[in-house]
């Protein structure tokens, strides 16, 4: 039976990207909104004298966001989040490898996932693109937890067949058959999505690069994610494992791993003809700016959004954090660092819309409009005495959303809904 209710607050609306055209032509927000909601889906927008004698969550003053969307993470590292001293290549040998081998077991794997995506929704976030691990009961764990709280989720095996211990490699011929396994089962059920997933050149050999590039060739509407350029010691690493290659994206580009459906993680330290290829492509980058400090990878360069489509992610738990906000914070610093002052619009964007479209899911998630899914995050603009005191003073609308976006942490996040259903109440 359709249940129509009606969300009252002041809106982030998006009519384009913020990143490329000015903010003040592409972002808004309508104070005093308020949307129609039936059967999951976002069916009018007015304001609330428009909807009467419907029930009615009455937020005015707060700000209703679309759910935030997380496009790169690693679920499988919830437990080692936070773990000290250690930049990527030892962090992975040191505390992410032996962490991923415990998730053959289906039990841990499911606690696990519950528990992850129980701590996003705490902190508005409805979607996200995560890694699994190697083993495809990792896979089985993860898009089982998100279709019983009904959330958008893309997903898939992580592969690798060298450098990496024994219990977590996989084989070329293995690593296609499971993801092809796994991917007919869960591609395209209800709101699950299969991205194709290696998890970066050095740990694939090129054998299995190419049956996972025969296998994105087959499956072309899958996504394929991986890690690109995310630390310089890697990309010696790289260099010297594949001696033909031009550059790091080739040894993607090489095996039919590069394509306007590819999703590149980190994407630090890129060359001129990566930045050229990428562009002509259409792929789309991920900022991890969080794990992007605190694995010391460097610094991300947003001024390759005018040319590039990018997305915004925690990389939980190479990432420091599990909140969007924090990570949007972390942006607006390391933007800071580059000359290059992020606005709040724009920060607001990357992590809604601007991950939903890195992800082709542009058309469901990621922004509030007629006809999108109704993923919602509530932002309360006072969640503590610092940034009350702080927004009590703001000079117009975006001054008072800042400091919630700068220090805000889950107390902001008033209230969630996903898919049309409130699974968090403020
Ligand atoms: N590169 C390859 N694997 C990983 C990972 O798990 N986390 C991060 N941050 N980078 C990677
Ligand atoms: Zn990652």
């Amino acid at each position: 039976m359709s249940h129509a209710e009606v969300v009252c607050g002041d809106l982030l609306l998006f009519d384009g990207n913020p990143t490329r055209d000015p903010w003040q032509e592409t972002v808004r927000i309508a104070t005093d909104g308020a949307l129609l909601i039936e059967d999951g889906v976002i069916k009018s927008i007015g304001a609330p004298r428009d909807f009467p004698d419907l029930p009615r969550h009455d937020h005015r003053g707060r700000l209703i966001c679309p759910g935030f969307v997380d496009a790169h993470a690693h679920y499988p590292q919830t437990a080692i989040i936070a773990s000290w001293g250690k930049r990527l290549i030892d962090w992975l040998n040191t505390y992410t490898f032996p962490e991923e081998m415990q998730f053959g077991d289906p039990k841990y794997a499911a606690e696990i996932a519950a528990l992850y995506l129980d701590l996003l929704l705490a902190h508005g976030t409805t979607s996200v693109a995560s890694y699994c691990t190697t083993h495809p009961e990792s896979v089985t764990a993860f898009f089982e937890a998100a279709a019983e709280r009904k959330m958008a989720v893309i997903g898939g095996k992580t592969c690798m067949d060298r450098n990496a211990p024994n219990g977590l490699c996989d084989t070329a011929q293995s690593a296609y058959d499971d993801s092809k396994r796994l991917l007919d089962r869960w591609h395209g059920r209800d709101r699950a999505r299969y991205a194709i997933a290696p998890r970066f050149s050095p740990t694939s050999t090129p054998e299995q690069l190419r049956a996972l590039g025969d296998l994105w060739a087959e499956c072309p509407d899958c996504l394929m994610q991986t890690h690109l350029s995310e630390q310089l010691d890697e990309v010696s690493w790289v260099r010297g494992l594949f001696r033909e290659a031009r550059d790091y994206l080739d040894t993607y580009e090489a095996f039919g791993l590069l394509g306007s459906r590819g999703v590149y993680g980190h994407a630090i330290h890129l060359e001129r003809r990566e930045i050229d290829r990428l562009e002509e492509v259409g792929a789309g980058l991920v900022h991890c700016p969080t794990s992007n400090t605190f694995i010391g990878s460097g610094l991300f360069d947003m001024r390759l959004s005018r040319r590039i489509k990018v997305g915004l992610a925690t990389d939980t738990g190479g990432g420091s954090s599990f909140s969007m906000l924090r990570t949007m914070a972390s942006a607006y610093e390391i933007g800071q660092l580059c000359g290059n002052a992020l606005h709040p619009a724009e920060l607001l964007w990357m992590a809604t819309a601007g991950s939903a479209g890195v992800l082709h899911r542009g058309d469901e998630i990621g922004t509030i409009a007629v006809g999108m899914a109704a993923d919602l995050c509530i932002l309360d603009l006072h969640s503590t005495p610092g940034i009350a005191q702080r927004a009590a003073r703001a000079n117009d609308v975006w001054d008072a959303v800042f400091p919630t976006i700068m220090m805000g942490d889950e107390r902001a996040v008033a209230e969630v809904w996903v898919a049309g259903s409130r699974v968090r109440a403020g």
